[in-house]
């Protein structure tokens, strides 16, 4: 079985459980694990064993269904939305900076206050039937992202990206990686540069991993090796994915992504970010607003290694992600449409579509 057979994300109606892939152990081993427990649930999105801003999403649904289901439905609407939002909390807790986990969350809240006259069974099937909607609409998503990104790349060229914005990030096809494989179906015969991604190696154990698993042409790079692969003129476009977008463009994404965006500018590539319309958050006017999510030391010093590769007690710098500057970005690639420059004005008239 290939791992594009597996569903990254999904919902295991009869045991109420969140199912998913756990990424941390990929490509080595694909194991599928089963979450019922509000902890187990914030442990997978805080440890990256789910991850991707639309993934989290999807799992968030998910895991707001699986969690409310546990409360009694002998509670009054009152005692039983103080729970919900409880848990809702909890969960969106585990990670600041995808948009797409308080936009899911926010989502299932909505519809909980939508139907406080209804019985708290009733309440809990439209919460079933929601998460599983956030999945199907995710899928969609992509796929339109797939077809207006392959609008801007023809046959044969060198597509580059950061990071894993792919299936594994969410449902299917990915945002990134949704043109690449688009593409690849229609004889395209792209040649896709991953870079590695560090710390946490999402290029290398899940993007290289997943696209080669698919039959794509994939060359995989260390992150310092970008500069000289565009001087060598070998990348036409690159294509990244996001986890919030602020009202004037600027995109947070992966960290390395705005370093990329840099180079990407000097050597005259165009700098593509996929962002479903779920990431585009109108309540933050720019980048700086975007809160950065600071991880652990050990993902730099001794993660993945079979000894620690720096001295005991360093100081480290590890931001999960960083912000492009939108006057580095040649366009925003959303399910509803090519954004670009002036974004706002952009956002605004794909928001009124
Ligand atoms: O820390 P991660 O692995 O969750 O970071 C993922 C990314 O930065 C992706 O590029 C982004 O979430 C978009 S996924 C379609």
């Amino acid at each position: 079985m290939n791992i594009l057979d597996y569903e990254t994300v999904d919902l295991n109606e009869e045991k109420k459980a969140l199912v998913i892939i756990d990424q941390t152990l990929l490509p080595n081993e694909t194991k599928i694990i089963e979450l019922t427990e509000a902890q187990e649930i914030w442990d997978a999105i805080y440890l990256l064993q789910v991850r991707g801003a639309p993934a989290i999403g999807v799992a968030a649904g998910f895991g707001m269904y699986i969690l409310a289901d546990k409360i009694d439905d002998d509670k009054s609407f009152d005692e039983f939305y103080m729970e919900f939002v409880e848990k809702k909390d909890f969960l969106n807790s585990s990670r600041p900076t995808a948009v797409n986990l308080s936009w899911a969350l926010n989502r299932m809240d909505n519809l909980v206050k939508l139907n406080s006259d209804k019985s708290i069974a009733e309440i809990k099937e439209l919460l079933k039937k929601e998460s599983i909607k956030i999945k199907e609409e995710d899928i969609a998503m992509c796929k339109s992202i797939g077809e207006y990104g392959l609008s801007l790349v023809k046959p044969g060229d060198g597509l580059l990206t950061h990071c894993n914005a792919g299936q594994l990030a969410t449902s299917k096809y990915g945002t990134a990686t949704a043109p690449m494989y688009l593409g690849h179906e229609r004889g395209y015969n792209f040649k896709i540069f991953c870079d590695e991604t560090r710390p946490l190696l999402q290029g290398a154990r899940l993007t290289s991993y997943e696209l080669s698993s698919a039959g794509l042409d994939v060359t995989l790079q260390c992150d310092n090796m970008v500069s000289s692969l565009m001087k060598e003129g070998k990348i036409n476009a690159v294509f990244v994915g996001c986890d919030r977008v602020a009202a004037n463009g600027d995109a947070a994404n992966k960290i390395g992504t705005s370093g990329v965006a840099i180079i990407a500018k000097h050597y005259g590539v165009p700098f593509y970010v996929c962002a479903p319309s779920s990431t585009i958050d109108m309540n933050i006017k720019t980048g700086d607003d975007i809160v950065i999510e600071q991880r652990k030391p050990e993902e730099v010093t001794s993660m993945w290694y079979e000894k620690p590769m720096a001295p005991e007690g360093v100081k480290v710098y590890n931001p999960a992600f960083d912000v492009t500057d939108n006057s580095l970005i040649t366009a925003i690639v959303t399910e509803k449409g090519i954004v670009r420059a002036p974004f706002d004005e952009g956002f605004k008239e794909l928001f009124s579509k």
